[in-house]
């Protein structure tokens, strides 16, 4: 068997950012696509398919709690629908003890004909986040396949319809003009706002690229008091630095969950479908954000927001910008994805063709397992006995970029209610964990947690 190295890159750019006003000039092409495809997920949305939402942000908690373990005391930012994005790409592609680890991870069903479904339930749910009204959230997801490499056509198809993912060849030979139109397609998609994905160019054993992206912008619907900003202390842990912190009050809805410690507040967007929750310990000098996410996982934090109630409140919420570049491996090793990373280990026998020569026979085996036409008895050990095509996952980089700001100036007219007596008290001005959820697909989008939100964009 010949051992290519196989180096898939996975990366999710997200990008939060809102400014005041104006919107930046259009480029995104796709926009008729996108939007036909937002029709008509939306129109297939069953609660089979909240499951799944549940599943992945079960998964995006479980991975950022490993990651702050990992990195002590450092900001977090990661795209836990995005890196879902990739790893199920991925997924739909592998067999045997790589497909197994995978699923397991992602919460997909281990049956190899559910798995499918879960792959459509998680793709709807994926281009249903498409949105462009008053707040914009894009989704997409892209394979770079090297000329030399034969991309099953199945996988090919498959991929297209359930992710919407473009399919793009290059010439991993000529790395640097590979790396630019890696870097081209990922600026395309995420407004420019991540401009060099890679610095430097690819190695040319490279195979294979897996891309997803996820750009959000949103505007608040209660903005902040533009004038009110001001430096204030921060407890970093270690010590205390002076941090941007803005200023909001009003009717939000809020919950102090003594029982576990924590208290959590509610920010919508004025899209009416994108809400922002920021949770802190209600003692942290007590208890750490880390003590208190290992005590959670998401289904109890849902269990929380749906005992939310509206209250009168005074908010303090750092202005921050935030990048963070991690790259994923570690993290995902310690949640059981491994032998996706390990060369003679990995299988990804339904993405690649081993050989140039198509082999009929192994053709229409998977056609009938993506069309759903074959008992799953069987056909796992039929797909696992597919020739391994000998290659691996190098890396997964993870790029986030995010701006919180204030805007505008509507949030002056409800000075009313500031002193108001028994407003609730929501002053992150220690480490907190913060999330952005789609409310129609209930997918979080977005999660991080600060430790300083003063730390300068690289
Ligand atoms: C968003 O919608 C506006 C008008 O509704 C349109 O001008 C713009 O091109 C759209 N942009 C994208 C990226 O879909
Ligand atoms: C959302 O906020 C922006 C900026 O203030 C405004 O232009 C837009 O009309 C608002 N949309 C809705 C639905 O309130
Ligand atoms: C990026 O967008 C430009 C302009 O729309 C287009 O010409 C180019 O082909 C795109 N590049 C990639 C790699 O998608
Ligand atoms: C900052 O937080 C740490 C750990 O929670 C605590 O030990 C310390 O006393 C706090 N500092 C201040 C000034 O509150
Ligand atoms: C086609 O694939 C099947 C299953 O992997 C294998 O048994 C068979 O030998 C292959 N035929 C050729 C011509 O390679």
């Amino acid at each position: 068997m010949e051992v290519a190295a196989w180096v898939i890159f996975i990366i999710t750019a997200l990008c939060i950012h809102w400014s005041c006003g104006q919107e930046p000039t259009e480029t995104i092409q796709k926009l008729k696509n996108v939007e036909e495809t937002v029709t008509s997920a939306t129109q297939a949305a069953t609660p089979n398919e909240l499951d799944v939402a549940t599943a992945i942000n079960e998964f995006g908690f479980k991975l950022l709690v490993k990651m702050m373990k990992q990195k002590k005391n450092e900001n977090l930012v990661i795209s836990p629908s995005g890196i879902a994005g990739v790893l199920a790409m991925a997924l739909l592609g592998t067999v045997g003890t790589t497909y197994s680890e995978v699923a397991e991870t992602l919460g997909f069903s281990q049956d190899i004909i559910v798995n499918r479904k879960n792959h459509e339930q998680f793709g709807a749910l994926l281009q249903a986040l498409n949105t462009n009204v008053s707040s914009k959230t894009l989704y997409a997801d892209a394979i770079f396949v090297d000329d030399n490499t034969q991309l099953r056509e199945i996988y090919r198809k498959y991929l297209n319809d359930v992710y919407g993912g473009d399919v793009l060849s290059t010439d991993f030979q000529q790395a640097e003009q590979a790396t630019l139109s890696i870097n081209e397609w990922v600026r395309n998609h995420t407004e420019g706002k991540i401009e060099t994905l890679f610095a430097e160019p690819l190695p040319p054993v490279t195979k294979v690229v897996l891309l997803s992206t996820l750009y959000f912008k949103g505007q608040w619907d209660q903005p902040f008091v533009p004038d009110a900003t001001m430096k204030l202390p921060f407890n970093r842990t270690k010590d205390e630095v002076m941090a941007d912190l803005m200023l909001n009050f009003g009717k939000f809805r809020y919950s102090f969950a003594s029982r576990h410690g924590l208290h959590i507040l509610a920010m919508p967007y004025n899209d009416s479908e994108t809400t922002m929750y920021a949770l802190m310990p209600i003692f942290p000098n007590e208890l750490s954000i880390l003590d208190l996410m290992e005590s959670l996982d998401y289904k109890k934090i849902d269990e929380i927001i749906n005992g939310m109630s509206v209250k009168q409140c005074v908010v303090r919420f750092p202005k921050m910008d935030i990048r963070s570049t991690v790259k994923l491996q570690d993290a995902l090793q310690t949640m059981g994805i491994r032998s996706i990373f390990t060369p003679g280990l990995a299988n990804f026998a339904l993405m690649v063709n081993s050989n140039m020569v198509v082999n009929k026979t192994e053709e229409e085996i998977i056609t009938s397992i993506d069309q759903g036409q074959i008992q799953t008895k069987g056909v796992t050990d039929l797909v696992n006995n597919l020739p391994n095509p000998g290659i691996h996952i190098d890396y997964i980089v993870h790029d986030v970029k995010m701006t919180i700001n204030e805007y505008g100036t509507e949030a002056v007219a409800a000075t009313g209610a500031l002193l108001s007596r028994s407003a609730q008290r929501f002053y992150t001005d220690s480490p907190f964990y913060m999330f952005i959820r789609n409310e129609k697909t209930k997918l979080v989008t977005f999660s991080a947690v600060i430790f300083d939100p003063t730390v300068p964009v690289a």
